[in-house]
């Protein structure tokens, strides 16, 4: 994209009203790419993958920065990443990439960009790694109060089972998203079922086993974004508290009509929406005002103990009285226009995609001091 279009739209604009890059940025977009084509290779689960990112979506992307001047170019978050990150010499990086294995993954490009110096979107390191972890997560927010399911984790499967632990149970890959290792069979109603669940779970993904009381209630997810100097480096100051954070409407997820009656499983997040077989997507949900309060409450206190940057979406259900449990935190919530959860809940808003992505950009580039905050920027003096 041309450098004029900023300098125009800068012009444009009276001094001291809107945080503003100085010139055009040099943007690199990190993802990993799926492709279906691929060979997988022997021992790899069917759903491997599946959080990675379609192509299209990355361009999707990208076109929503160079609305606003910046130059941009995807680069693909492989082992190569540290040469082409060296070649496009990008300001800043826009991450969405999942990382390729290991017991961090997510936190692999982070790291990466932390050791090269180049500021880039959403949480650091040590948020994007525990945060693939289920099990360490529900360890720190109980740590903290919050409430989350009783819980165990299981690493070779033959461990007694906790006696807090009361059938059914929900078993599920301790580190992974977008529903990969859960099916139908995630729920278990004895023993036998229990062992033979963990077994498929610690062999298949290669990892341990999280085991929880089942939540037979509804279920939300929650996502927000901010930090406490928002309202500094925004295009759209008014959409932050004072606490500097803007809340999304809540999206019920309603999967009892779906392919997984009862669990947002991987199938159910695959199925097109309004099809048969999909879940209902309810935003903002119909809830009582109180336990909205309540969800937006308990997910930006799960956000911030965690140390996540910028945005998140928090997976949370309810139990047989209607409590609500933390599930997970999702610090690199999908992006996919029309699709994901969180693109779901600006929609119900009337937030224009270009504007959560821009945003999500501008958050962090003030974080990393790229941006000089609105404040500090001088103001035409009033006539006395
Ligand atoms: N303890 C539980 N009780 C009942 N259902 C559960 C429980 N834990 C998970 N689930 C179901 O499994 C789904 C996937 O679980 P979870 O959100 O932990 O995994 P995920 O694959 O990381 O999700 P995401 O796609 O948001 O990354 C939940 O959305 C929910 O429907
Ligand atoms: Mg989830």
């Amino acid at each position: 994209m041309a450098d004029t279009s900023m300098q125009e739209q800068e012009s444009d604009r009276p001094p001291g009203l809107t945080a503003r890059p100085n010139r055009p940025w040099r943007v690199a977009v990190l993802a990993n790419i799926k492709d279906e084509n691929a060979p997988r290779p022997p021992g790899v689960p069917p759903d491997a993958y599946a959080d990675f990112d379609h192509i299209e979506t990355v361009e999707t992307i990208r076109a929503a920065i160079e609305t606003d001047g910046h130059k941009t170019e995807f680069i693909i978050a492989d082992e190569n990443l540290p040469y082409t990150l060296r070649e496009f010499n990008p300001d800043i990086c826009f991450n969405i990439a999942e990382g390729l294995g290991g017991d961090a993954r997510e936190a692999q490009v982070p790291a990466l960009l932390e050791m090269l110096k180049i500021p880039y979107t959403g949480s650091r390191v040590l948020t994007n790694a525990i945060a693939l972890d289920k099990t360490l997560t529900k360890r720190i927010w109980r740590d903290r109060d919050l409430p989350v399911a009783p819980f165990q984790e299981f690493s070779n499967g033959d461990e007694n089972l906790r006696h807090n632990l009361r059938f059914p149970l929900f078993v599920k890959p301790a580190r992974e998203g977008t529903g990969m290792g859960v099916d139908m069979k995630a729920r278990v109603e004895n023993p036998a079922e229990l062992r033979e669940r963990i077994k498929y779970i610690i062999e298949t993904y290669k990892q341990p086993a999280l085991v929880e009381s089942y939540l037979s209630g509804r279920e939300f997810t929650v996502g927000q974004i901010g930090q406490p100097k928002a309202k500094l480096f925004s295009r759209h100051p008014e959409w932050y508290g004072n606490d500097g954070f803007h809340r999304f409407p809540i999206l019920e997820v309603y999967t009892d009509k779906s392919v997984t009656p009862g669990i947002y499983s991987h199938a159910a997040k695959a199925q097109q929406i309004g099809k048969e077989g999909a879940p209902d997507y309810l935003c903002p949900a119909d809830i009582e005002p109180t336990l909205a309060k309540k969800l937006h409450y308990l997910a930006l206190r799960a956000h911030n103990i965690l140390n996540a940057q910028d945005v998140s979406r928090v997976d949370i259900r309810l139990d047989d009285k209607g409590e609500p449990y933390l599930m997970e935190i999702n610090p690199l919530p999908g992006l996919t226009p029309g699709y994901s959860d969180l693109c779901l809940q600006i929609a119900a808003e009337g937030i224009a995609y270009e504007d959560l992505i821009l945003e999500i950009l501008y958050l962090a580039a003030g974080r990393w001091g790229l941006l000089e905050p609105r404040s500090t920027f001088s103001t035409p003096k009033k006539k006395r």
